[in-house]
């Protein structure tokens, strides 16, 4: 059975493409364990945890649904807006037990912008706070997607999607990514001109202009550029230097994705604030939350002191039972252990992908890593019109075609992307790589990307 878009308007996507007698839209109806079924019944490994959310994988829906159910049969809703319920209150105790020291407070947001969203603004009421009210900038990376709600969208550093919607709500200072392969640097020296830019951009901004730094601990856009040695600690210092906050979007690298609850905790530095969504619950249910450091809760505390920001649905009772029940999930089934256990072997059979001569870069760290593409041997960059090509005409088709779900993507140079469900075994990781390089081999033949050897058989 072919089930057609009709009236759902699909996004970040090319709607027209999907009309009638052009291509087919991949509807996927069922999962079970890292696997995913579309309404043909074909199978597909999920190696994008479905956006980077799905940490379980598939098979824990009746538990997921016993948990909804006794929250829903007691108390379908209440909100946290000067009331509570006992299921927030208890993962908020439960956030704060998981996080780094000294954080204590817990703001629940429904997802991802939001939750970057509730960040600035508790980084500028902590300023506002404290007499600082001229502290209305950020500092954000090139690249780095943080949300496309009007504020999260200042905050991201994709050129092409803001344009189209005027000024920035928030003002906002893009620098440099940690992208060592595209930069003559690397190690401790790519670290120490990352954190001289990043100064320099304070001091010419003015230093007591700018309310918080966000970044995430590995960026996702421009395919899982991994932090140089000691750049958190770094960041960390220049924002103590200038009385700035310091923001771990955690969106992505949250909830397990590199082995740990927090991914910064892997990288020597605690941030001020900690952002997180998609993997908190798994994705059963939609939610987010803003992890908050005591020292800069504390002035929400004060007497009279409002703290103004909201969201209806933000900590929703089926949502936080489903988070709570994800938690105890993690630690019953070793979740993050068969990150930590599988890491390097997914490394290494990624690697090898190397040998392909159109695989200029492997990247990452966990379970998130990305391949970057190039078009010869010196990792030349492919140019609009042959990324066209390759990353919309070629490879989408060709994952299917392979059963696989990774993401391709040029948000910055191309790379092909994988994530997979942190319950994944060996087997799986085995069944994700061969299906890349077989994806990968085409996709160098379709491109003219060949080896001299390969060339010549
Ligand atoms: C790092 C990061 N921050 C924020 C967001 C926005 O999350 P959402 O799509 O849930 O609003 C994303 C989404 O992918 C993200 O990757």
């Amino acid at each position: 059975m072919q089930v057609a878009q009709g009236s759902t308007l699909l996004h970040f996507s090319r709607n027209g493409a999907y009309q009638p007698g052009a291509a087919e839209l991949l509807v996927l109806e069922r999962g079970e364990g890292p696997y995913v079924f579309d309404t043909a019944g074909r199978r597909y490994v999920d190696a994008l945890s479905s956006l980077f959310c799905a940490q379980i994988g598939y098979s824990y829906g009746t538990e997921m649904a016993r948990a909804a159910r006794e929250q829903l049969e007691r108390l379908a809703f209440n909100n946290l807006w000067g009331t509570a319920h006992p299921r927030a209150l208890e993962l908020g105790e439960n956030l704060a037990d998981l996080a780094p020291e000294g954080f204590g407070k817990v703001f629940f947001t429904s997802g991802g912008s939001e939750s970057v969203e509730a960040a600035w603004k508790i980084a500028r009421q902590y300023h506002l706070a404290n007499g600082d009210q001229r502290r209305r900038k950020a500092i954000a990376r090139d690249i780095a997607y943080h949300g496309v709600t009007l504020g999260a969208l200042s905050l991201t550093g994709v050129e092409r999607f803001k344009e189209p919607f005027g000024p920035p709500a928030i003002e906002t200072r893009h620098v440099s990514n940690t992208n060592a392969f595209r930069s003559e640097l690397s190690g401790v020296g790519l670290t120490r001109a990352l954190l001289e830019e990043l100064e320099q951009a304070v001091l010419e901004e003015g230093p007591e202009t700018i309310a918080m730094i966000i970044a995430e601990p590995v960026q996702n856009a421009g395919g899982c550029l991994e932090p140089p040695p000691g750049y958190w600690a770094g960041l960390r210092e220049v924002a103590d230097r200038y009385g700035i906050l310091l923001v771990a979007d955690e969106v992505i690298t949250g909830c397990g994705r590199l082995g740990q609850w927090f991914g910064v905790t892997r990288f020597g530095a605690t941030p001020d604030l900690i952002t997180i969504a998609k993997g908190l619950t798994s994705a059963y249910a939609p939610m987010g939350a803003v992890l908050v450091a005591d020292r800069v809760a504390e002035p929400l505390y004060e007497d009279k002191r409002t703290l103004l920001h909201g969201i209806t649905f933000a900590g929703h009772p089926l949502s936080a039972a489903i988070a709570l029940k994800n938690i105890e999930i993690f630690a019953r089934d070793g979740v993050l252990e068969n990150v930590r256990a599988q890491e390097s072997g997914l490394a290494e059979r990624l690697e090898s992908l190397r040998e392909l001569p159109i695989v200029g870069d492997v990247r990452g760290a966990g379970f998130f890593w990305a391949v970057e593409l190039v078009k010869d041997e010196k990792g030349g960059r492919f140019d609009a019109d042959e990324r066209e090509r390759l990353l919309r005409e070629f490879m989408p088709a060709r994952l299917l075609e392979a059963r696989l779900i990774a993401r391709v993507d040029d948000r910055g140079d191309a790379v092909l992307q994988i994530a997979p469900p942190l319950i994944s075994t060996d087997a799986v990781l085995d069944e994700i790589v061969d299906a890349m390089r077989a994806v990968l081999e085409d996709a160098g033949r379709f491109m003219g990307v060949e080896s001299a050897v390969a060339a010549s058989r």
